[in-house]
């Protein structure tokens, strides 16, 4: 919670926000016009102003500032035996008003109830939005129980701001369920702000979570705001968790242990109301046991977990996704694609999937863009699908791969860049599948 104080008067500003600045973000202004300067460029979510400001008139500012931000609660501060004028106010579409000398525990008390009636407008605005449309929801597409499990999970985190730890494969839909997560939580107003924390440099996660003062390191040449900051009172969505390490650990456990941190280069303490989600498709567990993930942010993160199990353990949704899919990108591509062949269908519900939905979509996507007919055939997937599909015996899930790899390589004459971004990995993900699958040129 952000809030501001509007007060000429210098000494009854700063002991106003001395007396809450333990408790919540709070900064001062000595004017109207300052007040409504500020606003356009930065969001707070109360304002405690005094009625006479000598030059401006206070109901005018109130006016302006609701301009602004309608939502914005205002609470009045006013001269004993002023209470025709914080009537008016109230009127004008005050929140409530305190009369000078300020009770301290009557403020808070009062912000606290602030506070609540926000939420609690907010939350009916949620509830108004989720009669209309299921946010994120209705692009999660599967009837396994597996999926309603997860969804069934979904909805029950969702309206709380527990950290979650969304588990599962590369390419089984651990983005997709962590937004669907902040679209249908109270905090849908402010941002998902992901990171991928694999495909930093040491150096620059923590520039990147954290931000920077200027002059913090060499090509620091101007402050930045981390994305922790840019996450205010939304959610940050921290990918491929298990990569980052041990000295960013620390500083992470920190943050979640006090919603606080600094930027790097300064000592001056940011506080922030941000929702943690983080996923990985690595065995946390056992990189603890190695060392290299520490234990107690484990379990910081993990206060819900949530499984999302590989494609090929939950066959039943594969027909969905295909039909979801072939929708999807018939309509992009400008494709009337009816459907899909029983003989075509068979190979993909054989197929292994070890690239789980993300393979299947852009095997989908591709059959979408090569096929001549408006029904998908066995000749509209790759070599890979076909023949793994069609062999009896079950080949392991990396020989499957080592084989889609090979053939989107040699389609790109190993042009590394392009080769992952068709495979939708990164390319680091890429060299390390190379050599660890053994591809040779
Ligand atoms: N149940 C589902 N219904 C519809 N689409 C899905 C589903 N699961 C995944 N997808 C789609 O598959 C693609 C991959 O999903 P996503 O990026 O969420 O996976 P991921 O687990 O984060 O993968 P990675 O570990 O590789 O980052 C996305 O385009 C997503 O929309
Ligand atoms: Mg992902």
């Amino acid at each position: 919670m952000k809030i501001l104080v509007v007060e000429d008067d210098n000494v009854q500003r700063d002991l106003l926000v001395g007396a809450l600045k333990k408790e919540y973000n709070i900064s001062g202004v000595p004017s109207g016009e300052a007040a409504v300067e500020l606003l356009q460029r930065e969001v707070y979510d109360i304002i405690l102003m005094d009625m006479n400001l000598g030059t401006t008139d206070g109901i005018t500012t109130m006016k302006e500032i609701h301009k602004i931000n309608p939502e914005i609660i205002i609470i009045i501060i006013t001269a004993y035996g002023n209470v025709e004028n914080a009537v008016n106010a109230i009127k004008e579409g005050a929140y409530d008003y305190l009369t000078k000398p300020i009770d301290l525990t009557k403020l808070k008390l009062t912000i606290k109830r602030a506070i609540e009636t926000k939420q609690l407008t907010q939350e009916n605005k949620i509830l108004k939005t989720e009669i209309g449309e299921k946010y994120g929801f209705d692009n999660i597409i599967g009837n396994s129980t597996a999926i309603q499990e997860v969804l069934n999970q979904v909805a029950r985190v969702s309206k709380s701001s527990s950290t979650v730890l969304i588990l599962g494969e590369s390419g089984t839909g651990k983005e997709l369920i962590a937004k669907a997560i902040h679209y249908s939580s109270l905090r849908t107003a402010y941002p998902f702000v992901p990171v991928a924390c694999a495909a930093l440099p040491d150096t620059l996660l923590e520039a990147e979570l954290f931000g920077y003062e200027k002059g913090a390191f060499t090509g620091a040449q101007q402050e930045r705001k981390g994305r922790f900051e840019i996450a205010d009172k939304g959610t940050l969505f921290l990918d491929e968790i298990g990569d980052i390490p041990l000295s960013t650990q620390v500083k992470l456990l920190r943050v979640l242990q006090e919603q606080e941190f600094e930027k790097l280069g300064s000592n001056k303490p940011i506080k922030v109301d941000v929702r943690v989600i983080s996923a990985t498709n690595q065995p946390l567990e056992q990189r603890i046991k190695e060392g290299t993930f520490r234990e107690d942010l484990y379990y910081r993160l993990n206060v819900v977990p949530i499984i999302i199990p590989p494609l090929r353990e939950r066959k039943e949704d594969i027909s969905l996704l295909i039909e979801h899919f072939l929708k999807k990108y018939g309509t992009k591509i400008g494709k009337t694609i009816e459907g899909i062949n029983s003989e075509a269908k068979e190979i993909l519900l054989r197929y292994n999937w070890p690239g789980n939905v993300r393979e299947l979509e852009n095997i989908i996507e591709r059959a979408v863009v090569m096929t001549r007919n408006n029904i998908i055939q066995p000749d509209d997937l790759p070599k890979t699908v076909l023949t793994t599909g069609k062999a009896k015996d079950n080949f392991s899930i990396e020989y499957m791969e080592k084989l889609h790899i090979e053939e989107v390589l040699k389609k790109t004459n190993w042009n590394l860049t392009k080769s992952a971004e068709l495979l939708k990995i990164h390319r680091n993900t890429l060299r390390e599948k190379i050599r660890n699958l053994h591809i040779v040129k």
